[in-house]
């Protein structure tokens, strides 16, 4: 959600900080700040997007060599300037920078206001730095031990960074189930909630746990405690993002970028694991686990947005390959609905950030209950991928559009490597159909690479209904995700109204809303239901509703049907959704930008949704 960038070394901290607020701008973005420590400490801030605070500080003094800086998405009070990040503690002394929600701020904040202490913002972030200093100055006890002393009052989440006018050779981190990377440069530290900012100027980092705090200081090591006052030494890890990654390399959006990176990523997603040649799946992250997978009685998948989609997606494909019962659950339902659990349930959390706070909880929920854990994350290092038992990471590279797309096919690829290696363990599909299957994923980011041809009819369509004010989306089987999802990048990105539907269920409600005026976008691909969603075509022409169909090459029936079509070539039914979905991602793309809308930043959303 929030980003939170922090700075301290030899170099001038404000260019460090706002290149990095700008590499964290997807994940939230309604106001940013930043503070730097030159024996003054300076705080400026603004409302909108980190272009406004880069104008509003031009000519201010930015000079110092330690600094915090935040760019915010809001939870408590609106996104103003008061309210964005940091925030000055009472005395004006500390400033501090937090993700997160303190959940028991309240009745800190009364406690405080009976203290005397009077709150600029409507922020939990202030309730907790006016709690540490209160701490600091009655205990008087040194800032990283009052830190200490006030997480232990806090309930909630929390990535914070404390700069102390007074100490200009020391910045305090900590986290609580919001993320923080510590990198380690020479004689510096970046502080960040995700390695974005910090990859251009050092590889080595440290991803802090749940209540561990660090202390940065000049010419120290790092040094990690836990609230509890527990040392830690800390485990450097190399990054292996590429600065080009976070780049758009001559496309105009992140989202534009990132489709048509699909071939390859849907590429690094099998590599190494899927083996033609020798006629194996293998996934060396999941091999402890094998067993447990293949001995489930049944598997739960859980997950939010689009990466429930693609565990729909998973549901029909381990039914169908591997014969396991399913259940796909959004995690935000499944925590708090006291589900049952098994002790040999497998769970399956899929998370493109990795850091989903629901997600994170039905994992813990499914874990204190004794199933087995399986992630699919794409942010290596990320909460969701050390909280479970084990997993295999979708290597599609960084995503930063905010709709996800490249991270759905990659995960949607993962699922379906899954789904054939337990097949083949379990014997529930034949050599010849499993050989045939390796090899035709083998051919699909090729597939993928021709499907994205269609982009300039699709230019053509999104012209016709960049108007509209309301879609439906429909398919049928492996489809039925893949309209859904569809339906959910228009939303998303262009504020169009969509539903996705499975294609026979239109009859029960839908149709009623069928008219001239409202698209209706078809996954009619040839295999399976195919004559059904004929038919389903019928009844949406018959009340005079405009068909787009997703149409399989060659395919003449609903070509002739469609008002208009888009082909994609011809796959086994089950991989049809890596190749559907390239369509559907183009249309919202191009809506949006005709729309006017800001495509990697839709308004309300945010990339990594660390609360629940
Ligand atoms: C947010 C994002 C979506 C994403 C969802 C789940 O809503 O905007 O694109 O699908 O969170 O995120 P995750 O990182 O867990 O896949």
């Amino acid at each position: 959600m929030c980003g939170i960038v922090a700075y301290i070394g030899p170099r001038q901290a404000y260019p460090i900080l706002i290149k990095g607020l700008h590499r964290l701008e997807y994940r939230g973005y309604d106001s940013s700040g930043v503070a730097i420590l030159n024996s003054n400490l300076k705080l400026y801030k603004s409302k909108g997007k980190v272009s406004e605070l880069e104008e509003s500080v031009k000519g201010k003094d930015l000079s110092g060599t330690i600094g915090i800086a935040h760019t915010r998405w809001a939870t408590h009070g609106e996104p103003n300037d008061v309210n964005a990040h940091p925030h000055f503690s009472y005395s004006q002394n500390l400033a501090i920078i937090h993700n997160g929600i303190i959940e028991n701020y309240s009745p800190l904040r009364n406690e405080l206001k009976k203290r005397g202490f009077v709150f600029i913002s409507e922020t939990d972030t202030e309730v907790l730095i006016h709690l540490i200093e209160d701490i600091q100055l009655n205990e008087k006890v040194p800032l990283a031990e009052a830190v200490q002393i006030a997480l232990n009052q806090v309930v909630g989440a929390y990535a914070i960074v404390i700069i102390d006018k007074n100490d200009p050779d020391t910045l305090i981190a900590a986290r609580k189930g919001s993320p923080l990377v510590v990198g380690i440069g020479e004689d510096e530290f970046f502080v960040a909630s995700d390695a974005t900012p910090i990859v251009e100027y050092t590889r080595e980092v440290v991803y802090l746990n749940d209540e561990e705090i660090a202390v940065l200081s000049r010419n120290h090591e790092l040094r990690i405690r836990t609230i509890k006052n527990i040392e830690k030494t800390p485990y450097i890890q190399t990054l292996e993002i590429n600065l080009s990654e976070l780049e758009k390399e001559g496309y105009e959006h992140f989202m534009l970028k990132e489709i048509y990176e699909q071939p390859r990523s849907i590429r690094d997603s099998m590599r190494g694991r899927l083996k033609v040649k020798d006629g194996i799946v293998l996934l060396g992250g999941i091999i402890e686990y094998q067993q447990k997978l293949i001995n489930a009685k049944r598997i739960i998948i859980v997950a939010c947005g689009t990466s429930w989609h693609a565990g729909l997606v998973g549901e029909y494909l381990f039914e169908e390959l591997a014969r396991i019962p399913v259940e796909v659950e959004y995690a935000s339902e499944f925590r708090y609905r006291n589900p049952v659990i098994y002790e040999d349930d497998v769970v399956i959390a899929i998370s493109q950030s990795g850091e989903t706070a629901d997600t994170l909880a039905a994992i813990e929920l499914a874990k204190s209950k004794g199933a087995t854990i399986i992630g699919i994350c794409n942010v290596v290092g990320s909460s969701i991928a050390r909280a479970t038992h084990a997993g295999s990471y979708t290597h599609a590279g960084p995503e930063i559009g905010v709709a996800s797309t490249k991270a759905f096919t990659a995960q949607v690829t993962l699922l379906t490597l899954m789904a054939l290696m337990l097949a083949d363990q379990k014997g529930t599909i034949s050599r010849s159909k499993f050989n045939q299957l390796l090899h035709e994923l083998d051919g699909i980011p090729e597939k993928v690479e021709k499907t994205l041809l269609v982009n300039d009819k699709i230019i053509e369509i999104a012209e016709v209904f960049k108007n509209s004010r309301n879609a439906l989306y429909l398919g049928r089987g492996y489809n039925y995700p893949v309209a859904m999802e569809g339906a959910l990048k228009l939303k998303e990105i262009s504020y169009v109204h969509a539903e996705g539907y499975p294609a026979a269920e239109m009859k029960h409600g839908p149709i009623a809303l069928i008219d001239a005026e409202m698209p209706v976008v078809v996954i009619a691909t040839n295999k399976g239901t195919y004559d059904k969603v004929v038919s389903n075509i019928q009844e949406v022409k018959a009340r005079k509703g405009v068909i787009i169909a997703i149409v399989t090459e060659g395919d003449e029936m609903v070509k002739a049907l469609a008002d208009y079509y888009i082909e994609i070539p011809e796959t086994e039914e089950l991989l049809v959704p890596l190749l559907a979905t390239i369509p559907l991602q183009l249309l919202s793309y191009h809506i949006a930008v005709m729309r006017g809308c800001n495509v990697d930043q839709p308004r309300n959303l945010a990339k990594s949704v660390t609360v629940e």
